[in-house]
């Protein structure tokens, strides 16, 4: 076994034994500007359990932590919170290599680390309120359902009062440093909210359910273990608060205006809708998306309450740069927002229109018609677009009650 990396010592008896990932740059569609970590823990009980695993190719160094403890034959459970293969993805091989007594996971789980990896019959099912001893120590689930998989359940262990809470409160950010606290917080912040407006915002309902339920529980919490990303040792408090805020999607004075341009003239009606929201004292911000990557634009969804979106028309249809940041941005399913639309066009001018049908579609209160501009916007053009900006300045102002 090739020592690329020990285990870090968590508390009295749970270390983590997670990879840091400092190359990845893509999560399906996400930017991960600052790479990843996948963690996973070992929990040196009378029954020796390893809580979740990481993605396939990293199985090598998740051993070395492992053995820098332990002989991992020696572990006697498995428990997996999360099927995603950047979990599960060495699973199968560490149950080969480990041959564990039980392999935990929810009855969602079960199914879907069977349709992964054809290791159903391996897998011992666990409920909401299940506990399993593990001799000196207890662990008990919560089945937290579309937070964010079907499977998705955090674990708690009683006696060193940890809640293992996969993807839940984490984040994509590779660190040396495994706790919260030996981190820059507004690094850790800033990457907390891109990751919550990227996976978890289309769940915002739940969030709020899961948060409440944390509360009636009650439980004396010491550290939150996510699975990616530092561990929560100071800051979860503020992180939950957090978590509630943007869960609420309460009306904020705030805008954006997310747009692409061929020959400069949409760019020349976003500048002009931006100085609308201007008069109305508005704050907001103008991402061109030939220089803004859409899980960046998402983190702007989540801190505002109005987009405004343009296009010119190219070939009939919108531009492909808008039409993949509005599909991406539809599935994450932004909520109370406002909006309107404007684009540039040569003969058909189509844009303008199918812009406010991808608005609606997000269930986005469209305000206007919007503004067509033919080749380049005139005087008049941009006069429109300023007072387009100004109506929706004034409707979010309105929506507020300021
Ligand atoms: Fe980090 Fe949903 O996997």
């Amino acid at each position: 076994m090739n020592n690329i990396g020990k285990a870090i010592k968590i508390s009295d008896k749970v270390y983590w034994v997670g990879a840091v990932d400092w190359t990845v740059r893509d999560f399906h569609g996400y930017q991960t500007s600052r790479g990843t970590t996948y963690n996973a823990y070992l929990i040196m009980a009378d029954k020796i359990t390893l809580v979740d695993t990481v993605k396939a190719p990293f199985k090598d160094e998740l051993l070395s932590r492992i053995s820098s403890v332990v002989n991992p034959s020696e572990i006697d459970y498995i428990i997996s919170n999360h099927s995603e293969m950047d979990h599960s993805g060495c699973l199968p091989e560490m149950i080969e290599i480990i041959k564990p007594e039980k392999v935990f996971a929810s009855a969602m789980g079960q199914k879907a680390l069977e349709s992964h990896f054809r290791i159903g019959s391996k897998i011992t099912p666990v409920k909401t309120g299940d506990s399993v001893s593990l001799g000196n120590m207890n662990i008990s689930f919560i089945e937290t359902k579309m937070l964010h998989w079907p499977d998705s359940m955090v674990s708690y262990l009683k006696e060193e009062q940890i809640l293992f809470s996969q993807d839940g409160f984490g984040m994509h950010l590779a660190v040396d440093r495994i706790f919260d606290d030996e981190n820059s917080w507004d690094i850790i912040e800033e990457e907390t909210e891109k990751y919550f407006a990227n996976i978890l915002m289309p769940y915002s309902n739940l969030i709020l359910k899961l948060l409440a339920s944390l509360k009636e529980m009650n439980l004396p919490i010491k550290l939150v273990a996510p699975d990616h990303g530092p561990i929560w040792r100071s800051n979860f408090g503020k992180i939950a608060g957090l978590y509630g805020k943007w869960s609420e999607h309460r009306p904020v004075p705030r805008a954006i205006v997310v747009y692409d341009t061929m020959w400069n003239s949409t760019a020349l009606m976003a500048k002009a809708v931006g100085e609308g929201l201007r008069e109305t004292g508005i704050e907001f911000k103008i991402l061109p998306m030939g220089q803004s990557h859409r899980s960046d634009v998402a983190t702007e969804v989540l801190r505002s309450s109005a987009m405004i979106v343009g296009s010119p028309t190219l070939n009939n249809n919108i531009f492909p740069t808008m039409a993949d940041v509005l599909t991406y941005i539809k599935g994450l399913r932004p909520a109370n927002m406002i909006g309107a639309s404007f684009g540039s066009y040569g003969w058909s001018g189509e844009s303008v229109g199918l812009l406010n049908d991808f608005l609606k579609s997000m269930e986005i209160e469209v305000v206007g018609e919007g503004v067509k501009a033919k080749y380049v916007p005139t005087e008049a053009d941009l006069k429109a677009c300023f007072e387009q900006g100004k109506l929706v300045g004034e409707k979010l102002k309105a929506k507020i009650g300021k």
